[in-house]
């Protein structure tokens, strides 16, 4: 049986999930590709750190040019992470005539055009299944099973440490500073969680998915982020009483003019929508497309093995393709051109809590201020004084929640600054999204 010969970049946690699956599925690889799978060279930061996986020494670099350039690799897998220095090795590696499959989201979300260009005039494969929702087989899905589709709308729960938090913050009605630390104690969230918390790891995510569905080039820069960081255990505890649930979204969404509306933002969701039932570290990402209707695809974002099994989806993907001599066989789907609507002229149905004096004509001074920016209102609920179920009311205070009709953005921004600016209202603790839409 010939040998494909594999060269890694980096053998941390994805790493070493994917050298076990090519060792623990060797037979079942065989079969599967017609070829034995062997990993030739490794290259790593510290070549003396001790591993959870065994392999010859011999195959150890702390250079990783030594991987792009070894003449012998066909298949650069790259889970190192990094941005410049990567580019350039995956740049290196294609040009070489290797192929490359990547989990480095954080790269394609901002490199990713420069990538499969070269990838395209290589004519070699450029892979990147984990890159977006771990596990979860998404992009293969948008890209091939759905291509003949018009994809109309994707949104995910695509950060696991963020939904761990709201999942908690949601069942212990604990706040979101508890949380985090728990789920750092755990493992579950980074020493530094900006990224998770600020939205940042979604967006990269979002930037990827709104590119694929929508044949675009999307980048970071593009994603209007906020994150969950000003969600407390109070906005949890309105949103169950409305019958929502409160979940980070990453949305992608195309208007029928081309437009490409595209946010990461903490989100009222209703209870009956899929995504509400997706909680703790998994991640799910719902598609509507004219033909397909509704998809929901659910699974693990995260982790040594998980990850890895969509890495060696896509190995498997390019030793079949080395096969049957049709590398290249996709490239980038990007041949519309971008337009990405200004994140103010989104319309949506949005969750307003404030603290106002407990006074008579507050609410009236509210309602006409939202009236004047053509803000009209849903539901209201007024609670004031401890006994009333205000825990965080002063005496003489009121905290007041408000669910709007659907509304343009700048509109809602104009009526709430002016809002917050009258003498009755103390402050204007949050303005939340809310997605329309269950079963
Ligand atoms: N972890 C996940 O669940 C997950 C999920 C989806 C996508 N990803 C993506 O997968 C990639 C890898 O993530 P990970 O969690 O496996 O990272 P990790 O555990 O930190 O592993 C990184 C590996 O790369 C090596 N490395 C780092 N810089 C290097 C350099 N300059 N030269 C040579 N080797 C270098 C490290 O060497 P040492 O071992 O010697 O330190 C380590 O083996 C990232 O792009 C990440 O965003 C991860």
């Amino acid at each position: 049986m010939e040998t494909i010969k594999v060269g890694l970049l980096g053998l941390g946690t994805v790493g070493t999930g994917v050298a076990k699956m090519i060792f623990d599925n060797q037979e079942e690889l065989n079969k599967k590709t017609g070829y034995a799978i062997e990993i030739i060279k490794v290259a790593v930061k510290n070549i003396n750190k001790k591993r959870d996986i065994e392999l010859p020494q011999a195959v150890f670099t702390d250079n990783p040019q030594e991987v792009v350039e070894n003449p012998d690799v066909q298949i650069v897998v790259e889970v190192m992470g990094g941005l410049e220095d990567t580019k350039d090795l995956i740049i290196k590696a294609l040009q070489n005539g290797k192929h490359v499959v990547t989990a480095n989201k954080d790269l394609l979300a901002v490199s990713g055009q420069e990538l499969f260009e070269v990838a395209d005039e290589q004519k070699k494969d450029l892979m990147y299944e984990a890159a977006v929702a771990g596990a979860i087989p998404i992009v293969r899905a948008v890209k091939e099973s759905l291509a003949a589709d018009e994809i109309t709308e994707v949104m995910g729960i695509l950060n696991g440490t963020t939904n761990y938090i709201l999942s908690k913050m949601s069942q212990e009605g604990a706040d979101f500073a508890d949380v985090l630390a728990e789920a750092q104690e755990l493992g579950y969230a980074e020493a530094d969680p900006t990224s998770d918390v600020e939205g940042y790891d979604a967006a990269r995510k979002t930037a990827i998915l709104a590119s694929i569905a929508f044949s675009s080039r999307v980048t970071f820069d593009d994603v209007s982020v906020s994150g969950i960081t000003k969600i407390s255990a109070r906005d949890i505890s309105y949103a169950k009483d409305l019958g929502y649930s409160i979940k980070l979204l990453g949305v992608a969404k195309r208007e029928d003019n081309g437009q490409i509306e595209v946010r990461v933002h903490p989100t009222f969701i209703p209870n009956d929508h899929p995504l509400a039932a997706v909680n703790g570290v998994y991640n799910a990402v719902f598609v509507k497309g004219k033909a397909l209707g509704d998809a929901m695809f659910y699974g693990r974002g995260a982790g040594e093995l998980p990850t890895a099994s969509a890495v060696m989806g896509d190995v498997v993907e390019v030793i079949r393709n080395i096969r049957s001599g049709s590398n290249g066989r996709i490239g980038c789907t990007c041949y519309n051109e971008k337009n990405i609507k200004d994140v103010n002229d989104v319309v949506s149905k949005s969750y307003i809590r404030l603290l106002a004096k407990d006074e008579p004509g507050v609410l009236a001074g509210i309602t006409r201020i939202l009236g004047e920016h053509h803000v009209s209102v849903e539901s209201i609920i007024q609670r004031g004084g401890q006994s009333s179920g205000c825990d965080e009311c002063e005496q003489g205070e009121a905290e007041v929640v408000l669910v709007t009709h659907a509304v343009r953005h700048q509109d809602l921004k104009a009526a709430t600054d002016e809002i917050n600016s009258l003498a009755k209202v103390i402050q204007v603790y949050n303005i939340v999204r809310v997605e329309e839409g269950g079963n």
